[in-house]
C-alpha cells in the first residue's frame, strides 16, 4: 500500500511547522504521572504542563510543541469501531500566556489547509455556546469566519469545554476541528453534531484561561493559555483516505500477523481484530514506560490487566490458542522504538509480562467461561447478572467487570455494576486494612535501630539510582527491628558481584561520617532542589520534610533519621529477590 503521507512524515511536518512558528520542541512525558494523584494516566499533552499553565515559568519558554503518548480508558467499551483507541499519540502546541485565540486558530487553519493541504470545504468547527461560568465564544466564531469558513461550517456547541484533566486545574472553552470523511453531507443540516458520524474530530484548540477549583467553581487564571491536541491516528487515517483508522500503517503489520496466526480475515472479524490490536498496543506502552507497571489488581496495574485479558478473550474468539501477544508486541516495539527507545530497553520485560499474563489467565479463563455460560443460560435478553456473581467471576477466575459485561452484552444481558462495585469495595477495604497493618509494623516503630535502618534506605536508594539508572524508583519499604526491606523498580536480578558493589558503595557513604539534615520546604521547592521520594500530592500547600545525607542524597520523607552516618554501623545485604514483576526487593541489616 502506498501511503499519501507516512507516519514519520506526518509527525515531522507537525513539529517542523510549530518550530517554524517559534515553538520549542519538548520531551514527551511518561504515561504514568508521578506527581498527579488525581489521574491514573497521562491523557493529554497538557497534563505534564499543568504547573506552567497555572503560571510557573517553563524552562523552554512560552511556546511549546511535542507529540505526547496518551492513554484514555473511559472509551474502552467503544474500542472495536473505526476510530476509538485506548492508546493514541497527540500532536500538540501550547502557548503559556503568549498568543491566544487569534494566532492559535490561524496557525491551526494554516497547518490544515497549507501544510496538509486539506480542502477547507471538508472542514467544520465547533465553538463554545456559553453558560453561567463563561460567556459565548464570539471571538473564536469571528476568527474562523475571517479566515474563510462559512457560517454553515461553524457550529455553536455546549460540549465545547475542555478540562480539567483531573478534578481541579486549568480548563476553558475550546474550538474543535472536524473533517468530513465522506465529502458530502447526509442532509443540508449535517455537520459535526450530526448523528451520521461522517464528521470526525481531528484537532482541538483549548483556550485555557480558567481554573476549576475544588468546590466546583471556576476562577480566571493569571494568564491566557492555549492548549491544542490533534489525534495522530485519526488524522493520519484521513490524510491517507482511510475511513477505518486501523488501516493505517500503524496497525497493518499487526493485523496481518493476526490474520496469519488465526487463519481468519480482518474484514470478517473487525471488532475482535481491532480490540486485540488496540489493547496490545496500549499494554506495550504501559509495560514499556519509564515508570512501567506490571499487571496487578490495583490502580494502573489493574487497568493494564483488564486490557490484556480482553485481548486474550478476543483471541479465543478467533480460536487462537497458545501465546501470541508477545509476538504482536514485538511488531509494535519495532514500529515505535525510533520515537520511544525505552520500548526496546524494556522489551524483555514487556514480552515476559505478556506471556506471564497469558499463561496465568489461560489457567482460569476456561472454567470462568463455563461458569459464566451457565449463568447466561438461565438469563434472557435484558436480564441482569447479579453483582455478587460478577464479583465471583472477578475474584475466582480473574474476569474484569468489562470482560463479563462484554460477553453478557453479546446475549443482550446487563451486569449490575453498582452491585459489583459494592463487593469490590468491600474486598479493597479488606486489603487496605491489611496494608495499613503492615505499614504500622514498619515505619511507625521509631526505635534506634529502625531509625538507623531508615537512613540506610535513603543511601541505598541513591546508590541504586546513581549506579543502575535514574529510572529506578522506590516501590515500597518496610522496616522492622530485625532488618530493612526496600522494593524498587528494576527488571532483572542483580549478580552477586553487583550486590557486593552495592554493599560497598553504601558503606563508603556511611564511612564518610556525613551529617543528616532536615529542611522543611514546599513540595515544589523540594522537587526543584532535586529531592527524590514519593511526590504524592503536587498541589499540597503543606510543607514537606527533606532529609539530606551530606551532599549524597536528598529525599522527601517523614523521618526519623540518624544525625550522622557515623551512628549507623556496617551495611550488609541479606537477600535480593523479585518482589513482583519489574520490582526487586533487597533485605539488609546494619551490624
Ligand atoms: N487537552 C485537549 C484535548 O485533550 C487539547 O489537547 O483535547
Amino acid at each position: 500500500m502506498n501511503y499519501k503521507i507516512s507516519y514519520d512524515d506526518f509527525r515531522q511536518k507537525f513539529l517542523d511547522f510549530f518550530v517554524s512558528k517559534n515553538h520549542k520542541l519538548i520531551k514527551n512525558s511518561s504515561l504514568i504521572p508521578e506527581n498527579d494523584p488525581t489521574v491514573l494516566f497521562t491523557t493529554a499533552g497538557m497534563q505534564p504542563l499543568v504547573p506552567y499553565l497555572l503560571g510557573e515559568k517553563h524552562p523552554e519558554g512560552r511556546r511549546l510543541t511535542n507529540v505526547q503518548r496518551c492513554v484514555r480508558t473511559v472509551d474502552i467499551g467503544e474500542v472495536g469501531d473505526i476510530s476509538h483507541f485506548t492508546f493514541f499519540e497527540m500532536l500538540g502546541n501550547w502557548s503559556l500566556g503568549d498568543y491566544f485565540k487569534e494566532e492559535a486558530i490561524k496557525m491551526s487553519f494554516e497547518f490544515l489547509t497549507q501544510v496538509l493541504k486539506i480542502n477547507k470545504k471538508e472542514l467544520a468547527v465547533t465553538v463554545w455556546i456559553g453558560n453561567e461560568s463563561a460567556p459565548k465564544d464570539v471571538e473564536s466564531y469571528n476568527i474562523w469566519k475571517t479566515i474563510g469558513l462559512e457560517d454553515s461550517q461553524i457550529c455553536w456547541c455546549e460540549d465545547n469545554w475542555w478540562g480539567p484533566a483531573g478534578i481541579t486545574g486549568p480548563c476553558g472553552p475550546c474550538s474543535e476541528m472536524f473533517f468530513n470523511t465522506q465529502g458530502e453531507k447526509c442532509s443540508p443540516t449535517c455537520g459535526p453534531l450530526c448523528k451520521c458520524g461522517r464528521y470526525l474530530e481531528i484537532w482541538n484548540d483549548v483556550f485555557m484561561e480558567y481554573n476549576k477549583n475544588s468546590d466546583g467553581s471556576f476562577s480566571k487564571l493569571a494568564q491566557q493559555n492555549v492548549d491544542t491536541g490533534m489525534g495522530l491516528e485519526r488524522t493520519l487515517g484521513i490524510l491517507n483516505g482511510f475511513k477505518d483508522n486501523y488501516e493505517t500503517e500503524l496497525f497493518s503489520a499487526v493485523l496481518a500477523k493476526l490474520a496469519e496466526i488465526s487463519g481468519k480475515k480482518y474484514q470478517n472479524n473487525l471488532r475482535a481484530f481491532r480490540k486485540i490490536a488496540d489493547h496490545t498496543r496500549t499494554a506495550v506502552f504501559l509495560l514499556g514506560d519509564e515508570n512501567g507497571i506490571a499487571p496487578s489488581n490495583i490502580d494502573q496495574g489493574y487497568i493494564l490487566r483488564r486490557l490484556i485479558r480482553i485481548a486474550i478473550r478476543n483471541l479465543k474468539q478467533l480460536e487462537v490458542s497458545g501465546h501470541v501477544l508477545a509476538e504482536l508486541a514485538e511488531i509494535y516495539i519495532e514500529k515505535y522504538k525510533k520515537y520511544y527507545p525505552i520500548l526496546e530497553t524494556r522489551k524483555d520485560f514487556i514480552l515476559h509480562e505478556l506471556n506471564k499474563e497469558e499463561i496465568l489467565f489461560n489457567r482460569t479463563i476456561h472454567s470462568g467461561l463455563k461458569e459464566l455460560a451457565k449463568v447466561l443460560e438461565k438469563l434472557q435478553s435484558n436480564d441482569t447478572i447479579r453483582g455478587e456473581i460478577a464479583f465471583k467471576l472477578y475474584d475466582t477466575y480473574g474476569f474484569p467487570l468489562e470482560f463479563t459485561e462484554e460477553i453478557a452484552s453479546e446475549k443482550g444481558v446487563k451486569v449490575d455494576v453498582a452491585g459489583f462495585n459494592k463487593f469490590f469495595a468491600e474486598h479493597q477495604e479488606k486489603s487496605r486494612r491489611g496494608a495499613e497493618q503492615k505499614f504500622k509494623g514498619g515505619l511507625a516503630d521509631h526505635s534506634e535501630i529502625t531509625t538507623r535502618l531508615h537512613t540506610a534506605t535513603h543511601i541505598l536508594h541513591t546508590v541504586l539510582r546513581k549506579n543502575f539508572g535514574q529510572d529506578i524508583k522506590q516501590k515500597g519499604s518496610n522496616i522492622t527491628a530485625e532488618r530493612m526491606r526496600f522494593d524498587f523498580s528494576f527488571d532483572r536480578k542483580f549478580t552477586p558481584d553487583e550486590l557486593k558493589f552495592i554493599e560497598q558503595k553504601v558503606n563508603e557513604v556511611i564511612e564518610q561520617n556525613l551529617e543528616v539534615q532536615m529542611e522543611e520546604m514546599m513540595l515544589e521547592e523540594a522537587q526543584q532542589a532535586g529531592a527524590i521520594g514519593l511526590f504524592t500530592n503536587k498541589y499540597d500547600k503543606e510543607k514537606v520534610k527533606v532529609y539530606s545525607v551530606g551532599k549524597f542524597s536528598k529525599e522527601i520523607c517523614g523521618g526519623p533519621h540518624v544525625k550522622n552516618t557515623s551512628e549507623m554501623g556496617h551495611f550488609r545485604i541479606l537477600k535480593e529477590e523479585a518482589s513482583s514483576a519489574g520490582v526487586r526487593r533487597i533485605k539488609a541489616v546494619l551490624e
